[in-house]
C-alpha cells in the first residue's frame, strides 16, 4: 500500500492535528503526515509536529500583501512535500474559492458542530442556547461555501442538562479525536477522491 501524502494546516494549539499524526503512525494507516503549516506564527502545534518529527512551515498571512499571494505561498509549500490531500485542522481563516478549486475533492476540514447546524464560529455555546438535545461534529469537504461543503463523516452527542459551552467543547473534541482519523482513512483509503460539484 502507497501510503498518501497529506499536510495539515492549523492554526492554534493543534490536538486534531497530534490525533491524525498518532492515527498515521500505523503501518496500516493508509495516509502519512508529511507537513503541517500554521498561518500564525508561534502556534502551539507547531512545536508539538516538530517534536513528532514532522517539516513545518509557518506562512503568516500578515507578511503578505494580499490574500492570494498568501495562499499562492502555502499552494507552493504544499507542492514542495508533494501533498496530496491537505487536512484543516483548526486553520481559523477563510480560503478564496481558487484556492479551493485548486485542492476541490482533496481538502477536507473539521468543524465543532452537526452541519448545516451552527456554522461558524461559537459552535457550542450556540447549540445551547437552541437548545439542541443533540451536538457533534463534522467532518466535510471544503468548497466555496464556509462549513457548507459535502459532509464525509459526523459524531453525535447527548447534550446535558448541566453543560456549559465548556464542558461539551470538551466533549466534542473527544469525539473529534476519534472522527478526523476515521474520516481521513476513508478518503485515503479509497483510489479516486471524491471531487464535489
Ligand atoms: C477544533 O475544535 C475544530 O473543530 C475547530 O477549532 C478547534 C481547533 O482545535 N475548528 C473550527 O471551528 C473551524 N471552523 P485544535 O487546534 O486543538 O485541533
Amino acid at each position: 500500500m502507497r501510503k498518501k501524502r497529506v499536510a495539515i494546516l492549523i492554526s492554534g494549539r493543534g490536538s486534531n492535528m497530534a490525533a491524525l499524526i498518532e492515527a498515521a503512525r500505523d503501518p496500516a494507516y493508509p495516509a502519512e503526515i508529511v507537513g503541517v503549516l500554521s498561518n500564525v506564527a508561534g502556534a502551539g502545534g507547531l512545536e508539538r509536529a516538530a517534536r513528532a518529527g514532522i517539516a513545518t512551515a509557518t506562512l503568516a498571512q500578515q507578511t503578505f500583501a494580499a490574500k492570494a499571494e498568501h495562499e499562492a505561498a502555502v499552494t507552493a509549500r504544499l507542492e514542495a512535500w508533494g501533498v496530496e490531500i491537505v487536512c484543516l485542522a483548526g486553520y481559523m481563516r477563510l480560503l478564496s474559492a481558487a484556492f479551493v478549486e485548486r485542492w476541490a475533492g482533496r481538502l477536507i476540514n473539521i468543524h465543532p458542530s452537526l452541519l448545516p447546524a451552527f456554522k461558524g464560529l461559537d459552535t457550542h455555546a450556540r447549540a445551547l442556547a437552541a437548545g439542541a438535545a443533540e451536538h457533534g461534529c463534522t467532518v466535510h469537504f471544503v468548497t466555496a461555501e464556509m462549513d457548507g461543503g459535502p459532509v464525509i463523516a459526523q459524531a453525535r452527542i447527548k447534550v446535558l442538562g448541566n453543560d456549559t459551552p465548556e464542558t461539551l467543547a470538551a466533549r466534542v473534541l473527544l469525539e473529534e479525536h476519534r472522527l478526523y482519523p476515521e474520516a481521513l482513512r476513508l478518503l485515503a483509503g479509497d483510489g479516486a477522491p471524491y471531487r464535489p460539484a
